[in-house]
């Protein structure tokens, strides 16, 4: 589990085992766009902007992971990960 940290908004969502970030974002409605959800197509790329992600996609580049991820299969590798939403 993890909470991610909506910096535009200040908003907090919490991400428990067993659920995409993905989805609990939209649950809170957070408007974010999404296609695939298995992290092969890219459409919900997010910029990170503190912690640090897990990456379980198929889709981003090295530098791209640097600074994005991919919240339909992805997950955090930090209790928190604030985000560019
Ligand atoms: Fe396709 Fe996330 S929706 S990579």
């Amino acid at each position: 589990p993890f909470v991610l940290r909506l910096l535009r908004s200040g908003r907090e969502v919490a991400v428990p085992a067993g659920r995409s970030a993905l989805a609990c974002l939209q649950e809170a409605g957070v408007d974010i766009e999404s296609s695939c959800e298995v992290g092969v197509c890219g459409t919900c790329m997010t910029r990170v902007r503190g912690g640090e992600a897990d990456h379980r996609d198929s889709y981003l580049t090295t530098a791209e992971r640097a600074a994005c991820f991919l919240p339909c299969v992805s997950r955090a590798a930090t209790p928190v990960l604030s985000v560019d939403l």
